[in-house]
């Protein structure tokens, strides 16, 4: 076939002349403020008024005593990792990480920035599989991976999309084995969960808890994140790591580990700005959902899905899944892939080669991390046990891969809050004609 601009299916459909992005900054005007404030006051560092204006506020929205900012969310959750590390197995010598011989279950589905500190601290990421409901962690997974590894005293998990996954489940499973839980709320600053009858922001929900303001999130300071907990022990220690490490000397004198990953206070005058905004952007990313869920409801395709009576996502990527039955032949490589057009059905690569012809952004599903280069030598641990190798062709067993399913047949739909509804209806349209 040729170009998809010549395929009929797709007649008089007028691509967009400037790009409809996946989820872009969208700045209101306060953040000049707030920045021009900084430079006109000369607070030109990693000190000043809107560092300590920005910790209040998330401390205030999210609930916690503690926020600590900095650098990026990776920053945060390194931070995190290494704290419950250093919590669990004592401090670490200058030149070896606080989990160095130690497993830590890690949510599989997920951004590799989520996980890739346990690396950095020499500990050894075990996946743990997905469930179908709200694309999170899967309590039973966790479950089935503790009677494997026993000793295993640490959980990373990640709310994926901006959808809370089952943390009531988790951290009663957690509890019950005494491990903490490293919470990376990058996605969901906003999202709110029901734990044990009470409403709960994430971000407050594990013992060591981690948000972003990467320019793609809900809201932004072009870059940076945030250490949140109620424990001002643990607040002070990150904010000490993240300044070097300096102890109180005249001189430059150090006794652990230091890293430059405090918040400049530029940044956070983006992010003061911002924060007036958080909720205005939430309902517009839910707005984007419900279009979608109503112009697509005729498809066989489902939204990303949550459970609504536990949970108030913040709707920060909306995406679609293809029922199995309409999904036309697919596969992908290590770099590239290959799809068939068929009538009725569809695939994610077919839909996203239209979304690019017409100046759309979309992206896969996030692969998982067991399914990475870097990672395939893991322990991988399904509801069924052990994950990997069920391929044999002498091994009886269904290969349950739920993280690998969403993967396959799932895409991330231009959620962006500046996107206009005729917009979204272009998309939509989009989506209708790859399944003609
Ligand atoms: C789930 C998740 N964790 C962590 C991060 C890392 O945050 P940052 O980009 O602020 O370092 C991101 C996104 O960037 C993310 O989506």
């Amino acid at each position: 076939m040729g170009s998809i601009l010549e395929d009929p299916r797709f007649a008089g459909i007028e691509p967009f002349k400037t790009k409809l992005w996946l989820a872009s900054p969208t700045m209101h005007g306060d953040e000049q403020k707030w920045v021009d404030d900084a430079i006109r006051t000369n607070w030109v560092s990693t000190v000043g008024v809107n560092i300590n204006e920005v910790e209040k506020q998330i401390a205030e929205y999210v609930d916690v005593k503690y926020a600590v900012a900095l650098s990026a969310g990776t920053a945060a959750l390194h931070l995190a990792t290494k704290l419950a590390g250093e919590k669990l197995y004592g401090q670490a010598k200058p030149n070896e990480g606080t989990l160095v011989g130690h497993r830590v279950f890690c949510s599989d589905v997920t951004f590799d920035a989520s996980i890739n500190p346990v690396a950095y601290e020499d500990g050894e990421a075990v996946f743990i599989d997905t469930e179908h409901d709200t694309w999170n962690m899967c309590p039973k997974a966790l479950e089935k991976a503790f009677e494997t590894y026993s000793e295993v005293k640490l959980i990373v998990v990640a709310h994926l999309y901006g959808t809370p996954g089952k943390m009531e489940e988790i951290k009663a499973i957690a509890d019950r084995h005494g491990a903490l839980i490293v919470e990376d709320a990058a996605e969901s600053l906003g999202a709110k969960y029901l734990l044990n009858g009470k409403w709960v922001e994430t971000g407050a929900l594990g013992n060591y808890n981690c948000i972003s303001f990467n320019g793609n999130k809900i809201i932004t300071g072009s870059a940076g994140g945030m250490f949140l907990t109620d424990s001002k022990e643990d607040a002070d220690k990150v904010r000490k790591w993240s300044t070097q490490s300096r102890e109180a000397a005249p001189w430059y004198q150090h006794e652990e580990v230091g890293y430059n990953y405090r918040m400049s206070n530029i940044v956070a005058g983006v992010v003061r700005g911002q924060m007036p905004f958080l909720d205005e952007h939430i309902a517009q990313k839910k707005a984007i959902y419900e279009r979608y869920k109503e112009g697509l409801k005729d498809l066989p395709v489902k939204m990303n899905p949550f459970d609504a009576s536990k949970s108030e996502p913040n709707y920060w990527l909306s995406c679609m899944i293809i029922d199995e039955e309409a999904m036309a032949p697919m596969v992908r490589g290590e770099q590239d892939y290959l799809y068939k057009s068929e009538p009725g059905k569809s695939s994610p690569h077919e839909i996203l080669d239209a979304f690019a012809t017409f100046n759309v952004e979309g992206r896969p599903i996030w692969k998982p991390m067991h399914m990475q280069p870097i990672y395939r030598t893991h322990a991988f641990i399904t509801t069924e046990g052990n994950g990997r190798g069920r391929s044999n062709a002498y091994i009886a067993g269904s290969g349950i891969d739920v993280g690998a399913d969403i993967f396959r047949r799932g895409l991330c739909l231009p959620s962006d809050n500046k996107m206009t509804a005729e917009q979204q209806d272009r998309v939509i349209e989009i989506i209708h004609r790859s399944f003609l």
